[in-house]
């Protein structure tokens, strides 16, 4: 079965078309990054006129690239993200592929965009057959999510911990803001964060949770992450030290870093001895960070489980994740024409139609 796969939820306008939901024939994606650089973060309107501006070209390239030309007639489906995101960036990708799944007279796919980022790790060759993994802790760690999920089979999710504010790249980005290393703020930090020796030096509070927080509801305590206390603790450090020099500002940032990736890590070693599982698959693009890729590498060695890895050019935000776990059977099928978005999506949430 060969699926195009569309996803427009955020600053990034991509398609893909995957054979079997494991063979990449393309994967085409026009990032916004530079347009949103000067605002410090993405502007919903900038966001969602740009799509417009480049989906449609953008879907027929993922088409010539993957068989030489426009040869319509090969897709057997059409799966989109329809959540969670921004609404208005959601609804050009949704109107894209429902215009194209009725002009092709070809079903179309509604696809969760967080389980799509657990999914991307089996887009690598050498990754075992998700039909064949068993029982994987998902954790899904990008700019606007931050989840541990249960994933007993491929299709079937539940979260068991979550962030209960900030997401772990929305961290990482309001932190380079406040340090003044740009936009976006992940990939800044890990790099001046490589240059530090001791990354531990300054001691940020580790982003735990109490039970009994009204925001936990049925979720544990020791399986949750909070944020907004680190960023604050962030603020009152540089008005009371303020860095002289670059040093002194990568000091900062990898001591930072080193909270995040540490709550993370523990909170992922806490799920992995709660639950029995095979394997721990992270998605989403902060699973880019150097750090936190060996503090997780660590622990799964230590509970004897597989780390699966999303490859770099899936970690981010893509449409190969989108038509790979469509080309699963997973998603919605039956009425997804009648979908809309759903901004607020979570991992595991089923849509009545
Ligand atoms: O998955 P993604 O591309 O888009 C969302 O769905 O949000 O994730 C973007 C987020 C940004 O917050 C960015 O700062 C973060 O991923 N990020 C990183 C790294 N590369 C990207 N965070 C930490 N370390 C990195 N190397
Ligand atoms: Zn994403």
């Amino acid at each position: 079965m060969i699926v195009l796969g569309i996803e427009s939820s955020c600053d990034e306008s991509a398609a893909a078309v995957v054979e079997d939901g494991r063979t990449v024939l393309s994967s085409v994606v026009f990032s916004q990054v530079p347009l949103h650089q000067p605002y410090g973060g993405v502007v919903p309107e900038i966001a969602s006129r740009s799509h417009v501006e480049k989906i449609g070209g953008v879907i027929r390239e993922s088409v010539v690239q993957a068989f030489g030309g426009l040869e319509w007639g090969r897709i057997d489906a059409v799966a989109v993200t329809y959540g969670p995101g921004l609404a208005s960036s959601l609804i050009v990708g949704l109107s894209a592929a429902k215009g194209l799944a009725l002009a092709l007279g070809k079903p179309l796919i509604g696809i969760n965009h967080i389980e799509a980022h657990l999914y991307s790790v089996f887009l690598s060759p050498d990754a075992p057959d998700p039909r064949e993994t068993g029982r994987v802790l998902g954790l899904a760690v990008s700019g606007g999510h931050t989840c541990w999920v249960d994933q007993p089979k491929i299709g079937d999710y539940r979260i068991i911990g979550q962030t209960l504010d900030d997401a772990a790249g929305e961290a990482f980005d309001k932190a380079a803001k406040l340090l003044g290393l740009g936009y976006p703020g992940g990939p800044a930090i890990d790099r001046v964060a490589k240059t530090v020796r001791s990354p531990d030096a300054i001691p940020f509070p580790k982003g735990r949770t109490k039970e009994g927080n009204p925001a936990l509801g049925t979720l544990r305590a020791d399986l949750c992450v909070s944020f907004s206390g680190l960023k604050t603790a962030l603020m009152y450090y540089l008005r009371n030290n303020p860095p002289a020099g670059e040093e002194a500002v990568a000091r900062i940032a990898a001591s930072y870093q080193e909270a995040i990736v540490g709550a993370l890590a523990d909170r992922t070693a806490r799920a992995l001895e709660l639950g029995d599982y095979s394997a721990v698959a992270v998605g989403g693009g902060v699973s880019l960070n150097g750090r936190l890729r060996a503090r997780l590498r660590e622990v799964t060695d230590r509970a004897g489980v597989r780390l699966l890895l999303a490859e770099p050019r899936y970690c981010g935000d893509n449409a190969a994740m989108i038509a790979g776990l469509a080309g699963m059977g997973a998603g919605v099928r039956e009425g997804a024409m009648s979908l809309d978005v759903c901004p607020a999506l979570e991992a595991g949430d089923r849509i009545e139609l």
